[in-house]
């Protein structure tokens, strides 16, 4: 039989690229310097034809044939995380969950897990800390059933036997970047090595209908393999984000096979671990300033839920030829262009002036509908002139200066209204959609010169 052979092939780090030369710049990706080498053995094609199992490994099966009894989903104990994850976990499917180093993936897992071992027997695998570390942030989050077991076990074949024989009903894995195969050479972390524990731990997934939580660290240098590399093996793909400075964290759905995307689920970290902040905007517009121009609230549907938050602008006279414009938690491109929009069909002499726009709170947000919040933002510190802090606005601006319906209109004035808002500066547009305006005024505009004519 013809033997494996070992080859030396380079992956670029950030999405997984293979390639059999070092290359500068990923095709795959476009990110340069992301290549590394790693030998991986090839089987010869003799090897690959012999099929396991007999016959009945090829049976078919109809579509009303399929159970569903054991398919229904389980819920995390974490409203938030269950939104974000279509309406709770599937039996059987691989979640990623990603995010920066100390962001707060081991403690919301752990956490996960207390809640799900309650009812089921759980398996929390770890590659990073020792038993006693993490016994020491069980401690903080508080008591523990003995549903949960622990393990501290790095090589894929162990945790393979150690699955099989518990066989527990969800799995969490932390990190997959500290998981190895002895059947690859190159170092955990690497691509082929991330690949190939993944591709062992959904077929366990798959094969005993478990679910497997898979945490994967976020690197800029490429150092490890980034999660990107196993975005497309696994079902389900959250990243958890926050300012590591601010207290508050934002899990986000960017891939979901079994539910929506662009879910998000607010937390908030404190000493006895995460706590889940049931309605973001009244956090978000903590802290308000009154009064003062350049502050304006806004609106943005992060997937089915709309959110509001303060949107800071701050304009002054530039000292330099070009004007210094910062965005901080929006695009910049898009603050570009707006403050052309405000030049050209406002007729404000902006454009030689520095501008900075934050979002407050330090979450990022890039609906178009924050468009006519930047512009009110941007006008009202040009002109000095404090908006009404009982009004919100949401609508998107078009180059000519025009104010664009945005969808989801009712839901907004909904939350605006909940939270005791009594104007909504919203597209003209949007107006005929509106079911249910009882208790706060609409003001419908057309275009930008209409809507920064109500900042008085
Ligand atoms: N006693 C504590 N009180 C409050 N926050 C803490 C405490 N201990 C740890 N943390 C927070 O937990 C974070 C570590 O979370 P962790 O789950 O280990 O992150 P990750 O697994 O994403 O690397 C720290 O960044 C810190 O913010
Ligand atoms: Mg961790």
């Amino acid at each position: 039989m013809a033997k494996a052979k070992k080859v030396t092939v380079y992956f670029c780090q950030s999405c997984g690229y293979e390639s059999s030369k070092w290359m500068g710049q990923c095709p795959g990706c476009r990110e340069w310097n992301t290549f590394v080498e790693e030998s991986i053995e090839k089987k010869a094609a003799g090897q690959l034809k012999a099929a396991p199992g007999g016959t009945e490994e090829l049976k078919t099966t109809r579509i009303s044939e399929i159970d569903m009894q054991s398919k229904q989903r389980m819920g995390t104990g974490f409203g938030e995380l269950d939104r974000v994850l279509g309406g709770g976990i599937v039996p059987g499917s691989l979640v990623l969950v990603g995010g920066d180093p100390g962001i707060g993936k081991s403690t919301l897992l752990l956490q996960v897990c207390r809640n799900l071992a309650e009812t089921m027997e759980v398996l929390y695998i770890s590659g990073e800390e020792s038993l006693q570390q993490i016994k020491m942030r069980a401690q903080r989050i508080g008591q523990f059933s003995d549903g949960l077991k622990l393990f501290c076990e790095t090589g894929v074949e162990r945790i393979e036997q150690v699955v099989e024989r518990q066989k527990p009903q969800a799995v969490i894995i932390d990190s997959i970047q500290t998981i190895y195969s002895e059947e690859i050479s190159s170092a955990p972390g690497s691509v082929s090595q991330v690949r190939e524990t993944t591709g062992r731990l959904l077929r366990i997934a798959k094969g005993m209908e478990i679910t497997i939580f898979i945490v994967g660290h976020v690197t800029k240098e490429g150092v490890v393999a980034g999660p990107r590399v196993l975005e497309h093996m696994v079902d389900t793909v959250l990243y958890f984000e926050g300012d590591r400075h601010a207290s508050y964290r934002v899990l986000r759905g960017v891939k979901n096979r079994f539910g929506s995307t662009n879910e998000i689920g607010v937390f908030e970290m404190r000493e006895s671990g995460l706590m889940e902040v049931k309605n973001p905007s009244e956090f978000m517009l903590n802290g308000k300033p009154k009064g003062a121009s350049g502050s304006v609230v806004a609106c943005s549907m992060e997937g089915t839920r709309p959110v509001l938050v303060e949107i800071q602008a701050l304009v002054c006279h530039s000292n330099f030829g070009i004007p210094r414009r910062t965005a901080a938690g929006t695009d910049l491109n898009r603050v570009n262009l707006l403050v052309a929009v405000l030049e050209k069909r406002a007729g404000m002499s902006i454009s030689a002036c520095d501008a900075y726009v934050n979002i407050a709170g330090g979450i990022r947000m890039n609906e178009p509908a924050m468009d006519l919040g930047i512009v009110m933002a941007l006008a009202s510190s040009y002109r000095e002139k404090a908006i009404d802090e009982k009004t919100i606005c949401f609508g998107e601006v078009g180059l000519s200066g025009e104010v664009r319906a945005v969808n989801m209109a009712q839901q907004r004035v909904t939350e605006a209204k909940k939270l005791g808002f009594e104007t909504c500066i919203l597209p003209k547009v949007s107006i005929p959609g509106l079911t249910d305006t009882k208790g706060i005024r609409i003001v419908g505009v057309g275009n930008i010169g209409e809507a920064i004519r109500q900042i008085g």
